[in-house]
């Protein structure tokens, strides 16, 4: 009986939901949860993201059954893995290729956001824990990448841990503070180890859970932007509301199939995803007297890079190298507050006018070229493309206000269509 949730009733489920809220919780967020009937197939990539989440912690609980976190062991451990160990060549590549899947779904899933104004009232609270865990998940990644303890994974951490020493005056210490050492060594391998095994993804988990509360607090957004709570029926329900159990658990299957053919073809044929997924110098160990001809981050920084390595000329009487990781830290920091610059009355793409929907292609445009740029050595003209990109990616922050507040919309439908 609804209202009850089971109460008092006889048998085993009767006595759980006297003592712990069970039927309450699958109707909040499943049987009773009614989604908008117009989820179209960028809705898949929240499910698919929790299957990457998943698919992480279970490949790396017994990835970590092998794996030595010493200097003197670790490389040698990863390659025990994928030879000896039974299915270690299995489990090792689910879980690598698995970092690259999870980005590309998070990626896929934060533009969807950002299509349908997902973000806008009520649900800034949602994008702000989305975009907490994309910082924590960029960390995850990237302690994650130093444990093989191959050329690409010290060197990479070491260009990275060096950013931090463009920081006027506390710079250095804050470096050797993160490394543990003068320079990165086992000691920092351990503990990015603890980090990335344990600390991070407890954050990361929590954080789901945070972003799924506050998203079943207000609601699913959807592709026309229209709030399905305003129009219900006698019972209180929106009417064009499906219960999120079966409908919509059914529908992600579908997904989830999509999703695990490609994977498991990339995981089966192409796992290192030509030099991507696993770049080719880390197939050497870690050798701090040898730097790499050319150190290049995953393919899912590479965006980030090119910005940083875009600013090539000192300002204030600071170096080039200090504003490059400003203007770094800026383009990820900028995503945070973008709920309070789309001043727009619509949110979804579909209503916005030609001022957004341009402005929104040229950024697409402007990442995909930046991550290209990131991965490949820069020459004078790449850089001079880079800044030009990156010019783009802020002005399509920075004149949200008055873009989205100008244009013309066009007029939102009643109820959802399609
Ligand atoms: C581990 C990573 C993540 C997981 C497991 C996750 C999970 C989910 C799930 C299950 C949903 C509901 C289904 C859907 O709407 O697709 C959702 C919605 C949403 N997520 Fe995430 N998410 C993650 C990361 C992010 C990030 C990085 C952002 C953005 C910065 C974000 C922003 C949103 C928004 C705005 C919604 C509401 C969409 C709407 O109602 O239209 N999420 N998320």
């Amino acid at each position: 009986m609804a209202g009850s949730r089971n109460k008092g009733n006889p048998g085993l489920m009767g006595w759980i939901d006297d003592r712990f809220p069970a039927t309450a919780l699958w109707e909040d967020h499943l049987a009773k949860y009614y989604a908008p009937r117009n989820f179209n197939f960028w809705y898949f990539f929240g499910s698919l993201a929790l299957l990457a989440l998943v698919n992480q912690i279970v490949t790396g609980i017994w990835l970590t059954m092998s794996y030595n976190p010493s200097a003197e062991g670790a490389f040698a451990s990863v390659e025990y893995i994928m030879r000896d160990v039974e299915y270690g060549w299995l489990l090792r590549y689910l879980h690598s290729t698995g970092a690259s899947a999870f980005f590309v779904v998070v990626y896929l899933h934060m533009f969807r956001g950002m299509m349908y104004g997902s973000y806008q009232k009520p649900r800034e609270l949602v994008w702000l824990f989305g975009m907490t865990i994309y910082l924590a998940l960029m960390a995850e990644a990237f302690m994650g990448y130093l444990l093989p303890w191959g050329q690409m994974s010290y060197w990479g951490a070491q260009v990275i841990v060096s950013l931090f020493g463009a920081i006027p005056v506390i710079g250095e210490d804050l470096q050797q503070w993160i490394r543990g050492d003068y320079l990165i060594s086992g000691i920092t391998l351990n503990r990015f180890f603890a980090l990335h095994v344990i600390a991070l993804p407890i954050v990361i988990l929590g954080l789901v859970v945070l972003h799924i509360i506050a998203l079943h607090e207000v609601g699913s957004n959807n592709p026309d932007g229209v709030d399905i709570k305003e129009k219900k029926d006698e019972n209180g329900v929106p009417l064009d509301g499906i219960p999120f159990h079966p409908y919509y658990t059914v529908k992600d299957i579908v997904g989830v199939v999509v999703f695990l053919f490609v994977f498991c073809f990339v995981v089966f044929f192409f796992p290192e995803g030509g030099g991507y997924f696993l770049e080719k110098p880390n197939f050497e160990p870690a050798n701090p007297l040898k730097t790499p001809e050319h150190i290049a981050p995953v393919w899912y920084f590479t965006p980030f890079y090119a910005i940083l390595r875009a600013i090539t000329f000192p300002l204030f009487g600071l170096d080039a190298k200090f504003w490059g990781v400003v203007a770094m830290g800026a383009a990820i920091a900028i995503l945070f507050v973008l709920p309070w610059l789309d001043r727009s009355p619509v949110r979804s793409m579909r209503y916005k006018g030609w001022y957004s929907k341009t402005a929104l292609l040229i950024f697409a445009v402007c990442f995909v070229i930046l991550g290209i740029l990131g991965a490949i050595p820069a020459t004078p003209g790449r850089t001079l493309v880079a800044q030009i990109c990156t010019a783009l990616y802020f002005a399509y922050f920075i004149l949200m206000p008055w873009y989205t507040s100008k244009e013309k919309t066009s007029p939102v439908p009643e109820r959802v269509t399609g």
